[in-house]
C-alpha cells in the first residue's frame, strides 16, 4: 500500500511536508494529504520547492465531480495563488530568497474552532469509497462484520450489533431486554437527554438521581437509595470520558436482580478497575456521532458477552424478522441498522483509535497546563487510581457569573465554547421526574467543554488562555 506521506516532497522539515505536495503530483495525493495534516488543504511547490499556491479540499472536490481525476490533473492545475482566499486557512508559507517554501507561520488569524471535528484521513476515504465501490452500501456487507468484530474486540467483548446511532442502541438494549411499561431505570441528572429519553420511548419510567461531585457519574450509594420495587435496570453514563464506579454498581445490580445498560457514547477507550467500560453490563451502547472518540459520522453499536441477547439484538435491529426466516417476524422490531458504509469509516477509526484517545489526551493536558492558574478556572477532579478516564471533549469549570462572558469572548475570537448539558430534572420535558439534584446543576452552570480536536496545539491553547485571562485575570 503507498501512503501519501511516501510521496516524494521537496522538504525535509516533516511539518512542512505534511502540507506540501508537488505541482505534478495526483489530485487524489492532495486530496489525502488535505486530510491527513488537518488543516484541509496543502501548499503546492515545483519541483525545486518554490511556492506555487495552495489546494484546498474545496477545490481539489469540485475538480474530482468534474472528472479530473480521469484526465490526469494534477495538483498545479487547481492550486490558487496565494493571497486573499487563503487568509483564513490558519497559516502563513514561510518563504526564503528563492521563493522556496521553508517553514510555516500559525501565528496569524485562524478559522473558526469548533468544539469538536471528525478527524477523517486518507484511511477512512479510502475504506468509505471501498465500501461505495463494492456496492454494498445498504446494512449488509464486510465492513460491517469487520467492525463490530473490531470495536467488540477493543472492549473485550464478545458480540458488537452496529446500530444506526447511539440513542438507538440504548433503545434496541431496552427492548431486547424486555424493559417497558411499568418498569423503572434509573438514570443519572448529567447526561445528554438520549439517556433519558430512549426509557421514555420504551415506556418505562426513568428514576433521575444525581451524580457524585467528584466523579461527575451516579454513584452505587445514590443508585442503591433509588432502587424500588419496580426496577429493572440501572444505566451508567460515564460523562465525559469519566468512568463511573463500575465495579460497585455491578455487585449492586447482582444482588438486586437488576440488569445495568451502560451508556459508553463520550468515554471509548476509559477502563475501571482495569477492565474497559462497556464491559461491565448485559448491553452497553456506544455512540460513534462525529463528536464522539470515533466516529462513523452516525453510528452505534451494542455490546453483550451473552450469545442470545446478541441474537435477539440483530432480530429486533431487523424489524424483528427471524435470520433464518426471511419476511417471517414474531415481534414487531425496528430498522435500527447500521450502512455498510458507515461501518468502513468506523473500521478505519477503530484501528485509529489509540492514536485519537493519545491526540485527545494531550490537548487535553495542554489546557491544564495554560489555564489551572487562571482565578476561578478548575478542571474535573483527578480520578481513584482505579480509574482510567479519557478526554472526550476538555472540560473546565469556570465562575458561573462569568460563563457568558467568556463564552461570548472566545466567540468573538472564533472559538467554540461550550455550556455543559443542563441537568436533566431542570428541563420541561422531564418535569415528571425532576429530583433536587444539586451537584449536577452546580455543574450544568459552571462546566464548558473547550474546543478538543488535533488543530489545538500550544499555539491555539495560548490564545485560549489569552481570552481566559482577558476575561478572568491573569494566570498567578
Ligand atoms: C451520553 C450519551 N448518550 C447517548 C447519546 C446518543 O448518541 P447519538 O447521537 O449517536 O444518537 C449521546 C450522544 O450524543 C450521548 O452523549
Amino acid at each position: 500500500m503507498i501512503e501519501a506521506n511516501e510521496l516524494k516532497t521537496t522538504t525535509t522539515d516533516p511539518a512542512v511536508a505534511a502540507m506540501t505536495c508537488v505541482e505534478t503530483d495526483a489530485l487524489f495525493a492532495g486530496l489525502e494529504r488535505a486530510l491527513d495534516n488537518g488543516r484541509g488543504f496543502v501548499f503546492v511547490t515545483d519541483a525545486g520547492g518554490r511556492l506555487k499556491g495552495f489546494a484546498s479540499l474545496a477545490a481539489m472536490r469540485q475538480a474530482f465531480l468534474k472528472g479530473g481525476h480521469l484526465t490526469s490533473q494534477t495538483l498545479g492545475d487547481v492550486a490558487e495563488p496565494w493571497g486573499s482566499s487563503s487568509v483564513l486557512l490558519g497559516v502563513e508559507p514561510v518563504l526564503n530568497g528563492e521563493g522556496r517554501l521553508i517553514g510555516i507561520d500559525e501565528d496569524v488569524p485562524q478559522p473558526f474552532l469548533p468544539v469538536s471535528e471528525p478527524d477523517l484521513t486518507h484511511r477512512e476515504m479510502r475504506y468509505a469509497f471501498d465500501a461505495f465501490l463494492s456496492t454494498w452500501i445498504s446494512s449488509t456487507g464486510d465492513y460491517i462484520r469487520r467492525f463490530e468484530q473490531d470495536f467488540a474486540d477493543k472492549v473485550g467483548m464478545a458480540h458488537g450489533v452496529a446500530t444506526s446511532n447511539g440513542t438507538v442502541s440504548l433503545h434496541l438494549a431496552m427492548a431486547t431486554l424486555g424493559i417497558g411499561e411499568g418498569d423503572e431505570v434509573i438514570v443519572p441528572d448529567l447526561t445528554f437527554a438520549a439517556s433519558i429519553n430512549t426509557v421514555m420511548h420504551v415506556g418505562a419510567r426513568p428514576v433521575l438521581v444525581d451524580v457524585d461531585r467528584d466523579t461527575w457519574c451516579m454513584s452505587a450509594e445514590a443508585v442503591e437509595r433509588a432502587i424500588t420495587p419496580r426496577t429493572r435496570a440501572i444505566m451508567p453514563v460515564h460523562v465525559f470520558g469519566r468512568p463511573a464506579e463500575m465495579t460497585e454498581i455491578a455487585e449492586l445490580a447482582k444482588a438486586r436482580g437488576l440488569y445495568i445498560i451502560e451508556d459508553c457514547a463520550e468515554a471509548h477507550g476509559a477502563k475501571y478497575d482495569g477492565q474497559p467500560i462497556g464491559s461491565f453490563s448485559d448491553i452497553s451502547s456506544f455512540s460513534f456521532f462525529a463528536n464522539k472518540i470515533i466516529t462513523t459520522g452516525e453510528g452505534g453499536i451494542c455490546l453483550t458477552n451473552d450469545a442470545d441477547i446478541a441474537a435477539r439484538m440483530r432480530m429486533l435491529r431487523d424489524h424483528g424478522m427471524r435470520p433464518e426466516r426471511r419476511y417471517w417476524h414474531e415481534e414487531p422490531g425496528f430498522n435500527f441498522r447500521m450502512t455498510n458504509m458507515q461501518a468502513a469509516i468506523g473500521c478505519a477509526q477503530v484501528e485509529r483509535m489509540d492514536e485519537l484517545l493519545a491526540m485527545r489526551a494531550d490537548v487535553n493536558a495542554r489546557y491544564v497546563k495554560a489555564l489551572s492558574g487562571i482565578p476561578g478556572v478548575s478542571f474535573p477532579p483527578a480520578m481513584d487510581q482505579r480509574v482510567e478516564p479519557v478526554t472526550w471533549f476538555s472540560c473546565a469549570q469556570v465562575p458561573e457569573d462569568k460563563r457568558a462572558e467568556l463564552i461570548a469572548a472566545c466567540k468573538a475570537v472564533n472559538i467554540d465554547l461550550r455550556p455543559f448539558f443542563h441537568g436533566l430534572s431542570s428541563m420541561p420535558a422531564y418535569r415528571k421526574f425532576a429530583r433536587k439534584c444539586p451537584n449536577s446543576a452546580w455543574l450544568s452552570r459552571t462546566g464548558v467543554n473547550l474546543p478538543t480536536s488535533r488543530r489545538v496545539d500550544d499555539a491555539m491553547v495560548a490564545r485560549i488562555a489569552g481570552v481566559f485571562e482577558s476575561v478572568l485575570g491573569r494566570n498567578s
